[in-house]
């Protein structure tokens, strides 16, 4: 009889991770490949629980065709938590097209790859990520009606950096009610670290509210644009000041991994909330911030605005229905700061539980 067991090289494949640990149980991964555009990408479907899988395409010169399944089997995994939270009726998913799209970005492939979009029949809805705009979803959804992020002459949304930094700003609100008794910035001293399309949208929600601003790019650019229409925002030279200048707030809003043990050490935020995703460096850094009695309102619930904004589209995009859905940012940030003082955890982990909940109500309940 032939041997099954796994090798030891095929217990840390992809393969092992899909179908035997806890980080998979995804229901489907599909690889896609059309050779005459050069197309070779993976679409990974974690969880329909809620409703048809919602998540971006992304297109990035990945080091192996493992990691690039890797990546998508992670995203769409994050999708399904995201969703399930931003109260929306879709599952997680994401795909990833291979490869350097400066150099293999062709409308050819964009068609291949809506074509396989088209093939899962509705059980995947795409949207833009990494590596892919809204006029590459153009192209995409000329091959088929589960394409959002389109342009809005093309029925779609656009910009999608209004909804996630008002969604960014609801979470904010709810975290200074926990912390300080009152929904509202006012009089508080926020850090803004990135101050890019989200970001620079923050910021108005912010002064508006009455809020002390500081803020943080690597791009000039960015900062005088803010201090030219906001003269009483202060500019410090870069993340590393901020994070040690006075803060009430600290509001990652540039790339990942902001929140490590160096940082979290050095904050003198005793809130943290922003639109960057994957903050937490690396599991535990959640812990450090609740130790040093840091509020951390978890990053994929409330920069959902952006997928709350894209699943819209499905709908025919009406931009105050998006809205009002993403308005419940603040209620759904209040309820994870509850669950994590009743279940003595961190807001990171309670957002996770709540998330893993309405999953298994959903599938419970078909
Ligand atoms: N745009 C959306 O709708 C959306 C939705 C969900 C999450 N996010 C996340 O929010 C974050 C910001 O997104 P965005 O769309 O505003 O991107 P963006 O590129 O427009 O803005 C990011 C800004 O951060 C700056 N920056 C980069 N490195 C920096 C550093 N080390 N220190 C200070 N500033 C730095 C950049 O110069 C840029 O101005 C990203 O992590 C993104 O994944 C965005």
């Amino acid at each position: 009889m032939t041997d099954v067991r796994p090798t030891a090289g095929a217990e840390s494949g992809v393969l092992h991770t899909l179908f035997r640990t806890d980080q998979g149980g995804h229901e489907q991964v599909v690889l896609c490949q059309d050779r005459e555009s050069g197309l070779k990408a993976v679409i990974a479907l974690h969880s329909t629980a809620l409703g048809p899988a919602l998540g971006g395409t992304r297109f990035h010169a990945y080091a192996s065709d493992e990691e690039a399944v890797r990546d998508a089997l992670n995203l769409s995994r994050g999708m399904s938590y995201k969703n399930a939270l931003a109260g929306l009726d879709h599952g997680g998913g994401k795909a990833v097209i291979i490869g350097d799209p400066d150099l293999i970005k062709t409308e050819e492939l964009l068609l291949a790859y809506g074509r396989f979009v088209a093939s899962l029949g509705g059980r995947y809805v795409t949207a833009c990520d990494v590596g892919t705009y809204v006029r590459d979803m153009d192209v995409v959804a000329r091959e088929n009606r589960w394409t959002t992020g389109r342009s809005p002459e093309n029925g779609g949304a656009g910009d999608s950096s209004v909804l996630t930094a008002f969604g960014v700003f609801q979470g904010m609100r709810a975290a200074a009610r926990t912390q300080w008794g009152e929904p509202t910035l006012r009089g508080r001293r926020v850090g803004v670290a990135g101050v890019g399309k989200v970001g620079h949208h923050l910021v108005e929600h912010l002064v508006e509210d009455g809020a002390e601003v500081v803020i943080t790019d690597v791009r000039a650019e960015a900062v005088e644009r803010i201090t030219a229409r906001h003269p009483q925002v202060t500019a410090v030279t870069d993340a590393d000041v901020l994070i040690r200048t006075p803060l009430d707030v600290y509001a990652p809003c540039a790339l990942g991994g902001a929140l490590n043990d160096e940082t979290v050490a050095a904050l003198t935020a005793t809130v943290v909330c922003g639109a960057a995703n994957n903050q937490l460096a690396h599991p535990g850094v959640e812990k450090n911030l609740a130790d040093r009695g840091i509020l951390y309102a978890p990053d994929y619930v409330v920069n959902a605005g952006g997928v709350i904004q894209v699943a819209d589209e499905l709908h025919g995009f009406d931009f105050d229905r998006a809205k009002a859905k993403a308005t419940k940012i603040y209620d759904t940030t209040l309820a994870i700061f509850d669950r994590a003082k009743s279940d003595g955890i961190p807001p990171a982990a309670a957002a996770d539980r709540l998330a893993e909940q309405r999953m298994a109500e959903a599938r419970a309940a078909r």
